[in-house]
């Protein structure tokens, strides 16, 4: 077993090889200045393995016996930092501008498309609860399992609670005790209220039913133009008429697609054909 991290570095046409398959299973583009990137989340892998080398790891996964390794490192690429209330003024715009024309007898549905462990839909929840005047259905999802599986359980170190208006944790979140002790728990109503599931934006979606709200937020940065199109017409397609996107304050849709009309920053509403 190898310990020597300079053995673990790829070489161009290692990190080629790694380049086209992220890009072929997640959609994901890889910049050449990413290999460091490359080697700091994978070198680890390579030694569970007994692997010496970038060229032997990527056949490994790349055969029937590596398919779980395959999945692995796919999840250890995805960068999955978010926080609550990420981004206030779209929770804002929910709060003051698209929850008070809801009609009663309706069903709210918003799909929470790239939610990591949870601190975007757990957000979203909590305002749900709190205004929407009908009843609500919130869906999300993640290509990467592992961080869904954190969603699920809804458990927060108390440095990553700090954006949640006093009255919601109040409300929503438990503290722990014991062994949780300095951890925070969102609780069992709001938990039991989101629908957690993995999903490939890079693949085409299974049926998910038409949504009001979309949250696509700090992920179609990882994607080259080409691939960003195609995610933006599958999402449009389950969006409502007048449906509203929500993507990061740093993504912008122009020349990319024109599906969307663009009502805020960051903002969209699905374009009438
Ligand atoms: C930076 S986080 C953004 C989390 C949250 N939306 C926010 O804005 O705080 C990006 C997330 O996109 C997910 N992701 C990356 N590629 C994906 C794909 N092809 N399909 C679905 N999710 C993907 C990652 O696993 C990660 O959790």
């Amino acid at each position: 077993m190898t310990t020597d991290m300079s053995s673990v570095i790829p070489t161009d046409r290692e990190f080629q090889l790694f380049q086209q398959l992220i890009e072929n299973k997640l959609g994901i583009f890889l910049p050449p200045q990413k290999k460091a990137l490359l080697s700091n989340r994978l070198w680890k892998r390579l030694i569970a393995c007994d692997i010496k080398g970038f060229d032997e790891y990527y056949r490994y996964i790349q055969s029937p016996q590596g398919k779980g390794e395959l999945n692995l490192a796919l999840e250890l690429i995805t960068t999955n930092e978010t926080y609550f209330f990420r981004e206030q003024k779209h929770f804002d715009y929910l709060r003051d501008d698209i929850l008070p024309g809801v009609k009663a007898g309706s069903n709210f549905r918003v799909w929470s498309a790239a939610a990591s462990t949870g601190e975007e839909p757990y957000s979203i929840a909590m305002l749900l609860t709190d205004r929407c005047p009908t009843t609500w259905e919130l869906l999300c999802s993640d290509v990467n399992r592992k961080v869904i599986e954190q969603a699920k359980v809804g458990i927060y170190p108390e440095m990553r609670i700090k954006n949640i208006p006093p009255d919601y944790l109040r409300r929503f979140c438990r503290k722990g005790v014991g062994s949780q002790e300095g951890n925070t728990r969102v609780n069992a109503e709001l938990r039991q209220a989101v629908q957690f599931f993995t999903l490939n934006l890079h693949e085409d979606f299974p049926d998910l039913g038409q949504f009001d709200l979309v949250f696509l937020r700090n992920v179609l940065i990882y994607f080259e133009n080409e691939n960003k199109t195609k995610i933006l017409e599958r999402i449009a397609s389950t969006l409502k008429p007048n449906g509203i996107l929500f993507v990061g304050h740093s993504e912008s849709l122009h020349g990319i697609s024109s599906r969307f009309i663009p009502v805020k920053p960051a903002i969209y509403r699905l374009s009438a054909r």
